[in-house]
């Protein structure tokens, strides 16, 4: 259990960018936090940690966006517009949230309620004011 205060976008972008450097391929990282929170910004910071140089931007209508990183895809899912996790199945994107054959960050994670594998990480953006964000985490370390 932790926190962490971003007083900036690009705060939030290096805090991310830190904890690529512990993925692995088959790691499951969650973001909550409401609209504007700066999940996608958390994202990009992650994205550039992988050596992503790609525009990273939200998949919200495509639901998952795929990136080539240094140490293989970045999965980038969106489940902002799915409502059961039997929709989240019906888009196929289970094996992203399960057991993905790369790295996987999942916007709107808490839309998906069924189980999430052996060191899956969350992490809670917070809107304190326009600027301040307060980045919740549930697990040890980080
Ligand atoms: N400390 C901060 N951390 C992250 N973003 C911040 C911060 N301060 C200001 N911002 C701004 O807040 C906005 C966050 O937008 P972002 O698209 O990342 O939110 P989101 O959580 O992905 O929203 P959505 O639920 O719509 O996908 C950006 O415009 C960003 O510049
Ligand atoms: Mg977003």
């Amino acid at each position: 259990m932790g926190s962490y205060i971003s007083h900036s976008a690009a705060e939030t972008e290096a805090f991310a960018e830190a904890l690529a450097r512990s993925l692995v391929v088959g790691s499951v990282i969650g973001l909550a936090g409401d609209l504007g929170a700066g999940k996608t910004q958390f994202v990009k910071g992650l994205a550039r940690g992988l050596g992503i140089t790609e525009r990273v931007h939200s998949p919200t209508f495509a639901l998952l966006n795929s990136y080539e990183g240094v140490r293989g895809p970045l999965f980038h899912l969106d489940l902002y517009r799915l409502e059961t996790d039997q929709q989240v199945i019906d888009a196929g994107l289970e094996e992203y949230l399960h057991a993905p054959a790369g790295i996987s960050v999942i916007e709107w994670v808490d839309r998906w309620r069924g189980p999430m594998p052996q060191g899956y990480r969350r992490f809670e953006l917070e809107t304190m004011d326009e600027r301040t964000r307060r980045i919740i985490y549930d697990h040890p370390g980080d």
